[in-house]
C-alpha cells in the first residue's frame, strides 16, 4: 500500500473521490465497490446522505434495533436504538421489562436554558462594563432582531445576559455569558449566529465609546454544558420486588447502592458505570438525528461539576423501598438539522409519536437508567460476561463463516458452556471435522 498527497480531493466528484481513495490500497477494485455499494440505489436518497459531510465516500451501515415496552410517565414507548454493541438493545429490553411490571419510569425535566459564551479581552475595568449594560441591551436587541424572530414566535430566544470579570483565566480575559431557550430544536446555529452578532455589536459599542480600552473579542460559541438543561429519570419499588437471579431481593438492592457509591467515588468505575449510562442515551440519539457527541460532553462536564468526576446515577433504600435515579443534561431536538434530513431519524421520531424535545428528554434519561439498572444487576449477581458473551456469539459465528445449521447447533452447546472465540472456533472445526468423515 502507498499513501501518496490527494491534491485538490475536495474538487472531485465521488466516484472519482472513491476511485482515488481505493487506489491507494492494494485491492482497489473490490474497495470501490465496498464503498459504491454501500449507497442506495434511489439517487435522490444517496445524493442526500452525501451532503451530510464533506468528502463523503458512501454510507456506514449500523443496526437499529429497538427496546419495547418502556413504560415512562405511563405512557408506553418502543424505543429505537441505533447501536453497534450486541447486548445494547437486550439490556434496555429486559430492564424495561421489570420497571413496567413495577410502575415504570418517571422522568421530569428540570430546566431547559442552554447558553453559550462571547470571550473577550479588554483593559477597560470591571466597573466600565457593569456601567453599559442598560445602553447595550438595545443595541443588543436591534441587531439580533432578524436573526431571533423566528424562534421567538416558537417560544425560545435570547434570555438573558451578563459580563463577567474572569482575571483568574487571564487579566483582561471577560466573558459575555448569555442564556438561550431554543423550543424543540437543539439550537446550535440559532446560539452561535446570535452569539456572533452580540460579539461583533458589544466590539462595536465599545470601540465607539471607549476607543482606548482595546477590546478584543477572541471567540463566540455555545456551550456543551447546560446545568440549566437536566432530567431527571427515576423508578423505584418495594425492596421485597426486586427478584432477580444470584441474589436475594434484600442483597440485590444493597449491592445495587453499594455499585452506586462506588461509582460516586471512585474514577475509575464512575467512567465506565456512566460508559453504560450513555449506550442507551448514545444509541438514541443517534436514532433520532441529534449530535451524541455534544450530549456525551455535556454529560461529562456535569459528571464533573464538584471538580470529581462521578457515577450519574444514584440508588438507596429508604423505608423498606428501592429508590434509582439519573439526572444529566440533554440538549436535544426533535425538529431541524439532521432530525428532518435523515429519513430514518424522521421514521423513529414517527415511532415515538413524535414527541417534543421535552419529551425526547425524558424517554433518553429513562432509556440511560434502564441500561444502567441492567449492567449493574449483571455486575453484581452473575457477572456481565456470561449474558455478553453469548450475544456475542452471533458476531463470532459471523467471522467464522459459520452455516445455519452449524449456527443452530453452537448456539444450542453454548447455553450451558462460556463462551470464548477460541471455544466457538474449536467447536466448529470438530462439527466441521465430523461432518467430512
Ligand atoms: C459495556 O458497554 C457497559 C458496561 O461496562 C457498563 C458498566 O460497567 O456499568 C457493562
Amino acid at each position: 500500500m502507498s499513501v501518496t498527497f490527494l491534491e485538490n480531493f475536495s474538487a472531485q466528484t465521488s466516484e472519482t473521490k472513491r476511485k482515488l481513495v481505493a487506489m491507494q490500497t492494494g485491492n482497489s477494485e473490490s474497495i470501490r465497490q465496498i464503498l459504491q455499494n454501500s449507497l442506495p440505489s434511489d439517487i435522490t436518497l444517496a445524493q442526500r446522505f452525501e451532503s451530510f459531510s464533506e468528502n463523503n465516500l458512501g454510507l456506514y451501515a449500523l443496526p437499529i434495533g429497538v427496546a419495547p415496552n418502556f413504560l415512562i410517565n405511563g405512557k408506553l414507548y418502543h424505543i429505537p436504538m441505533v447501536t453497534e454493541e450486541s447486548s445494547v438493545v437486550a439490556a434496555a429490553s429486559s430492564s424495561a421489562k421489570f420497571w413496567y411490571k413495577r410502575g415504570g419510569f418517571k422522568s421530569v425535566v428540570n430546566g431547559r436554558e442552554k447558553n453559550g459564551q462571547v470571550h473577550f479581552t479588554s483593559e477597560a475595568p470591571s466597573e466600565y462594563f457593569d456601567s453599559i449594560s442598560e445602553q447595550l441591551q438595545p443595541r443588543f436587541y436591534e441587531e439580533l432582531l432578524p436573526h431571533v424572530e423566528g424562534m421567538e414566535s416558537r417560544g425560545g430566544g435570547v434570555k438573558s445576559w451578563i459580563i463577567e470579570h474572569r482575571p483568574e483565566v487571564m487579566p483582561n480575559y471577560y466573558r459575555l455569558d448569555v442564556r438561550f431557550g431554543t423550543a424543540d430544536a437543539m439550537g446550535a446555529n440559532f446560539i452561535n449566529t446570535c452569539l456572533e452578532v452580540m460579539g461583533r455589536t458589544l466590539e462595536q459599542f465599545v470601540r465607539e465609546n471607549n476607543p482606548d480600552s482595546n477590546t478584543r473579542v477572541i471567540m463566540a460559541i455555545l456551550s456543551n454544558y447546560n446545568p440549566g438543561s437536566t432530567v431527571t429519570a427515576s423508578v423505584s419499588c418495594p425492596v421485597e420486588e426486586m427478584i432477580t437471579k444470584g441474589a436475594t431481593p434484600q442483597e440485590f438492592s444493597e449491592r445495587l447502592v453499594m455499585a452506586t457509591r462506588i461509582a460516586c467515588c471512585d474514577v475509575h468505575r464512575a467512567a465506565t458505570h456512566n460508559k453504560g449510562i450513555m449506550n442507551g442515551i448514545d444509541a438514541l440519539m443517534i436514532a433520532t438525528g441529534n449530535d451524541f457527541r455534544a450530549i456525551e460532553a455535556g454529560a461529562h462536564a456535569w459528571a464533573a461539576r464538584d471538580g470529581q468526576y462521578r457515577g450519574l446515577s444514584e440508588a438507596h433504600i429508604s423505608d423498606g423501598v428501592f429508590h434509582f435515579s439519573l439526572t444529566l443534561p440533554l440538549t436535544l431536538g426533535t425538529v431541524g438539522g439532521l432530525t428532518s434530513l435523515h429519513p430514518v431519524a424522521g421514521a423513529v421520531l414517527d415511532i415515538l409519536d413524535n414527541p417534543s424535545a421535552e419529551e425526547l428528554m425524558q424517554i433518553a434519561a429513562a432509556l440511560g437508567l434502564a441500561q444502567n439498572f441492567t449492567a449493574l444487576r449483571a455486575l453484581t449477581t452473575l457477572g456481565i460476561q456470561k449474558g455478553h458473551m453469548r450475544m456475542h456469539l452471533g458476531n463470532i459465528l459471523i467471522g467464522l463463516n459459520a452455516t445455519r445449521e452449524e449456527h443452530e447447533k453452537v448456539s444450542e452447546w453454548f447455553n450451558d458452556n462460556t463462551v470464548s472465540l477460541s471455544a466457538v472456533r474449536a467447536y466448529i472445526e470438530k462439527l466441521r471435522e465430523n461432518g467430512a468423515k
